[in-house]
């Protein structure tokens, strides 16, 4: 699909919601989902959640995500996404692992709402655009390796880590 340079922009109101099993393959998405994304519930049910993977998106956010919610962590990031016609959209998303009443993992939950804007001009766009540096030279499991090392040691020369960072990006 073709990415364009057309932006979405999420209500304050928006929450969008789907649930993925432990592969990260869709089995759940509300109609806030389907209405952003511009994908019906079929084209979108049992269809890995790269989906609407952006390509603008360093490689490394993916990869601290899953190695928090596989450690049954919740991760907050924020996310440039892929409408089905290629407009973006980005979201500050909430994924959290789905226990069962065993307390086994079953799945994982990602909510999202609209991110700040002046966040994202300030913060995240230039720091995606770093770790996208990165890893361009590098082949693609390389390059989340390296990006996210690069974004703990940025986090740790601020002093801080990428939880607490990403938790005062309010
Ligand atoms: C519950 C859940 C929600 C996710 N939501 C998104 C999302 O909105 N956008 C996205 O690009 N990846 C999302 N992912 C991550 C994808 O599974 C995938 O790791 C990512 O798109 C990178 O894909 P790639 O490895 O093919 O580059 C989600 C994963 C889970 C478990």
């Amino acid at each position: 699909m073709t990415t364009r340079n057309a932006e979405i922009v999420l209500k304050e109101t928006d929450l969008i919601v789907s649930k993925t099993d432990l592969g990260g393959y869709i089995t759940y998405a509300n109609r806030t989902f389907m209405r952003v994304s511009g994908y019906r519930l079929p084209d979108l049910l049992g269809e890995p959640h790269n989906i609407v993977r952006h390509p603008d998106m360093p490689r490394g956010i993916f990869l601290h995500l899953w190695q928090t919610i596989q450690s049954g962590r919740e991760c907050f990031a924020f996310v440039k996404n892929q409408a089905a016609d290629g407009a973006f959209y980005w979201v500050r998303a909430n994924v959290t692992p789905d226990v069962d009443s065993h307390g086994t993992v079953r799945g994982y939950h990602s909510a999202r709402r609209k991110p700040n804007p002046e966040v994202l001009r300030s913060t995240i766009i230039p720091l995606y655009q770093e770790m996208r540096r990165v890893e361009a030279p590098l082949p693609a499991a390389q390059a989340a390796e390296v990006s996210l090392t690069f974004l703990k040691d940025k986090m740790a020369a601020q002093g801080t880590d990428y939880e607490n960072f990403i938790l005062t990006l309010t």
